[in-house]
């Protein structure tokens, strides 16, 4: 049984923080609740109360709570905090190392690891200061899950969404190292994003991939135990030596190293349209047409 201190921030996805209190409690762990202003517009603390069967902590300037219990131990007796969901204003205010309510001072005081759960329109997922905010916690060794695609509540489409509750459940057991580790001991290489298939030296045949499912994949082998070195996809391919000395033969009418597509027609199109106006056959045979065209 582990103690996982659960905050509550103020987004749509709020209402999904219920059923993560009800799978980690059905999985033995037990859960105190935080509740931020902003979440309580969205859920009650009676709810996380009856759900968790815990106390919820709503206020930095609750007495009663300061007496039995200061904000500085309901931050450091819990294993692992977790915030759930993340809006993009809350993970602005972690980033910015904040604590003006009860939510950020127990981030701020902590001495656990957390872990955060974003969720929030995709516009504002997207934005350059959610991705600065994410970035900087990430390097600050915050955990921030990445939010699932599709369609939200707004009825835009696109990364936002809150993780389902039983992919943060087990995000979760992956940060505090209990849980299902099948993989555990096994590497599992993870390439992602488009392949390249080459025709010829100077041509290949690719595809749109984002790399976004070998991620997915990369992140579930990991929590399922294994080391995942990943290989991120291929980026602007460089060509070989070779490449550059046949691209630029073909320009000039010459067969290359690589064979002789480029002079048989079946080279690369700037190599091809420069030979038609070169020395070679190709331009002989269109000056003898134009010859034939004016006769
Ligand atoms: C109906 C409604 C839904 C909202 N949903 C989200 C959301 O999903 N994600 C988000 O980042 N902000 C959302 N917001 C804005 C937050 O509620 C607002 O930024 C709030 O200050 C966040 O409070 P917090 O920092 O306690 O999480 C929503 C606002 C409204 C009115």
């Amino acid at each position: 049984m582990k103690r996982i201190l659960l905050i509550v921030g103020g987004g749509i996805a709020a209402y999904k923080s219920c059923e993560l209190i009800r799978l980690l409690r059905g999985r033995g762990h037990q859960v105190r609740c935080v509740l931020t202003e902003g979440g309580s517009q969205f859920v009650t603390p009676m709810t996380l109360a009856a759900l968790s069967e815990q106390p919820v902590h709503t206020s930095l300037w609750d007495l009663k709570d300061e007496a039995e219990m200061g904000h500085i131990q309901l931050s450091r007796q819990a294993d692992l905090v977790v915030v759930a969901p993340a809006t993009a204003d809350l993970l602005a205010r972690m980033a910015a190392g904040l604590a003006d309510d009860l939510a950020t001072t127990l981030l701020l005081a902590t001495d656990k690891p957390v872990l955060a759960a974003p969720a929030m329109n995709v516009r504002m997922w997207t934005h350059p200061a959610t991705a600065r905010n994410v970035a900087r916690l990430r390097a600050d060794g915050v955990t921030v899950l990445e939010p699932d695609e599709g369609a939200m509540a707004c009825g835009e489409y696109g990364p936002g969404r809150l993780p389902e509750p039983a992919a943060i459940v087990a995000a979760i057991e992956a940060a505090l190292g209990t849980g299902d580790r099948p993989l555990a001991g096994r590497h599992v290489l993870v390439t992602a994003g488009p392949t390249h298939e080459p025709i010829d030296p100077v041509r290949y045949l690719a595809n749109r991939s984002s790399g976004r499912q070998g991620f997915a994949i990369a992140r579930a082998a990991a929590m399922l135990g294994a080391r995942v070195p990943l290989d991120p996809g291929r980026r602007r391919q460089r060509p070989r030596p070779c490449d550059q000395r046949d691209a630029a033969d073909a320009g000039r009418g010459r067969a290359g190293r690589c064979g002789d597509r480029a002079r048989d027609g079946g080279g690369g199109g700037g190599g091809d349209a420069r030979r038609r106006g070169g020395d070679g056959r190709g331009g002989r045979r269109l000056a003898r047409r134009a010859a034939a065209a004016e006769a």
